[in-house]
């Protein structure tokens, strides 16, 4: 282990035991869940010397998941391919070599316990690239959560935490388990918020992805800062209620100005749904929130009808599944 990934004390240090449903085949191959996140709240406090923004934001751990499985082999190397199933246009723009965050999670750890060992990932991809739904993040915390179980190697919580953090911002929270939390720093210092009831949303993606690095560089900082405590307190409550209003997102204007794709998919689905339409994370995917399964349906049949668009129904379960 490094000493900057023992000494790093600004993260997450817990693993939820139901995360991810690591589930072994027989001990040739294990596979997992990557649930894809939403930001239901997120604002910009400040731009840091690393480069990197401070921010305050929610994230909900979601039902859309990729699945990906780690396979023994013969050899010491470490490769990734697509599941035969992983349809052509989800593989546009994922690398499968080094430079992929599975890899780069797997080699981390590799080298930090010294396992000669080497292992095939195989990724079967349902949440699309540069969507702001995290898909990237949830495969490298899968892949470290895969990592530890596949070769028993004595990696705590805290570190693979740390590992997390060094790979990306918003792995912390895929890799807590949490089905919500209030995530600060650059996303990566993870607190849980204990959901009162379960969650629904209808969310869309335009065919244009959008690049995380231009929408924070397109984000003008302002001084009036909004807070997530009331979001909090509405996500926390047993009953019923519709968080729309008190949803906000600081990067959708610079979302907007990239993709025009995005906006107009936006101010298309105000004008038929006639309710708030937020981005998650720094986009393009945008999304609804609903009150019930039985709205996010009536939601979706509008979308369907009205502007010919087929939609996703993501639901965020209070409690995640239990780990068999
Ligand atoms: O951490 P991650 O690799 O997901 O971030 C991608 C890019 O998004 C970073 O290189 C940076 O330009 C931007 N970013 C940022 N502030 C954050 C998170 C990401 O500026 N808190």
């Amino acid at each position: 282990m490094t000493e900057s990934a023992q000494s790093d004390s600004n993260v997450q240090t817990t693993i939820s035991t139901v995360c991810c449903g690591l589930r072994a085949l027989d001990d040739s191959m294990l596979t997992a869940e990557c649930p894809a996140k939403l930001n239901v709240f997120l604002e910009v406090l400040g731009k840091r010397p690393d480069g990197y923004h401070e921010l305050e934001t929610v994230m909900l751990r979601t039902s859309l998941c990729d699945q990906l499985s780690i396979r023994r082999t013969s050899g010491s190397g470490l490769s990734l391919r697509f599941s035969d199933a992983t349809p052509a246009h989800l593989r546009a723009g994922v690398p499968l070599n080094e430079s992929n965050l599975i890899l780069r999670a797997a080699e981390i750890l590799r080298s930090a316990v010294n396992i000669p060992e080497g292992a095939e990932f195989i990724l079967h991809k349902r949440i699309p690239p540069e969507s702001g739904l995290a898909g990237g993040s949830s495969n490298a915390a899968t892949a470290l959560l895969l990592c530890r179980r596949f070769w028993s190697v004595p990696v705590s919580d805290l570190q693979l935490h740390s590992m997390a953090a060094s790979l990306g911002s918003d792995i912390n929270f895929l890799l807590s388990g949490y089905p919500a939390a209030l995530c600060s720093g650059r996303g990566e210092q993870v607190r849980e918020i204990l959901l009162g009831r379960d969650l629904y949303f209808v969310a869309l993606r335009p065919k244009k992805g959008n690049s995380t690095a231009e929408v924070f560089r397109g984000t003008i900082l302002e001084q009036d800062l909004k807070s997530s405590g009331q979001l909090v307190d509405q996500l926390r409550q047993a009953r019923r209620a519709d968080i729309s209003a008190v949803m906000f997102n600081r990067l959708t204007a610079a979302g907007r100005q990239v993709n025009a794709e995005m906006d107009q998919l936006i101010c298309r689905l105000e004008s038929v749904v006639r309710r708030p339409v937020q981005m998650s994370g720094s986009g393009s995917t945008v999304f609804i929130a609903a009150s019930t399964m039985g709205e996010a349906r009536q939601i979706q049949g509008i979308i369907r009808d009205r502007l010919r668009l087929s939609s996703w129904l993501l639901e965020v379960p209070r409690a995640a599944v239990i780990q068999s």
